[in-house]
């Protein structure tokens, strides 16, 4: 079984650097972390110069033509390129965020890249999510509802409740949050962290779902829920513009008002 590394924590050399194809009218360096495990080696920082002048505007295009005429062995995830998946999170810039939406003239300079920061990495930008996803099971992202359900029409909302999930719904479970909180890097073995706390609470706010009760119970653990010290990273990196802390700050205030 390979070892994984943490990307913070673990040592990096400067690795290769590929120039640009001659005549290139636009060059702008990349540098990647590269980290495989099976070769044994620490991990390395490569330099890809590429041709703007032949490149679209946004990071993934340029990881994507890095891969397709440079380096096929530069391994990252990536589906919709267009901010829906959450599958190509990562840290660029200093900053987590989408390289599907980030645009390559937003970085002056070279533009560096790692995965997302403290996880264990699987390869290059691929972080191993399985923790993430063990802890996002564990609260049930589904509508819990013993009311069967009418053959003739849907479970109905008013506006007023369905506005309820605004903020919430939107979440693409891409992780930028999750992996810039403080407390979900000291902590994350027993807390649950920004991204799984707004979806345990995008099912506490829906009004079609009837196990409120038993989701606060499950949230009631010192660590779980009460590692949040609202430090507000979560907001800022979310790059869908949500509000992680309000949802943790909403749960903790319906744990209040259930105590009476
Ligand atoms: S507000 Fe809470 S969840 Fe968000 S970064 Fe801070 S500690 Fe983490
Ligand atoms: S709240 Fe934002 S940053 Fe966090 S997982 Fe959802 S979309 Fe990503
Ligand atoms: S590729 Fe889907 S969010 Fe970037």
């Amino acid at each position: 079984m390979a070892e994984f590394r943490l990307p913070r924590n673990s040592t990096w050399t400067d690795g290769k650097t590929h120039k640009a194809p001659d005549g290139a009218s636009k060059v702008k360096s990349f540098r990647v972390y590269r980290y495989d495990p099976d070769s044994g080696d620490n991990p390395t920082i490569d330099t890809f110069e590429v041709d703007l002048g032949k490149c679209g505007p946004m990071v993934l295009d340029a990881l994507i033509k890095i891969k397709n005429e440079t380096d096929a062995s530069l391994t990252f995830r990536r589906s919709c390129r267009e901010g829906i998946c959450g599958s190509c999170a990562m840290n660029i810039d200093g900053t987590n965020t989408l390289a599907c939406l980030k645009p390559i003239d937003e970085v002056k300079g070279d533009i560096k890249i790692f995965p997302l920061p403290h996880m264990a990495v699987v390869k290059d930008l691929v972080p191993d999510l399985t923790h993430m996803y063990e802890q996002l099971a564990s609260i049930k992202p589904w509508m819990r509802n013993d009311t069967p359900t009418s053959p003739d029409k849907e479970r109905l909302q008013s506006p007023e409740e369905r506005a309820e999930l605004d903020g919430l719904y939107e979440c693409i479970l891409c992780f930028c949050c999750q992996t810039s909180c403080p407390s979900y890097w000291w902590n994350s073995d027993r807390y649950l962290g920004p991204a799984v706390l707004l979806q345990a609470y995008r099912w506490l706010a829906d009004s079609r779902d009837e196990a409120t009760g038993e989701r606060l119970d499950e949230l009631e653990d010192p660590f779980k829920l009460y590692r949040c010290h609202t430090i507000m990273n979560c907001a800022k990196a979310c790059p869908k513009h949500l509000n992680p802390a309000k949802a943790i700050a909403e749960t903790k205030k319906m744990m209040v008002e259930r105590q009476g």
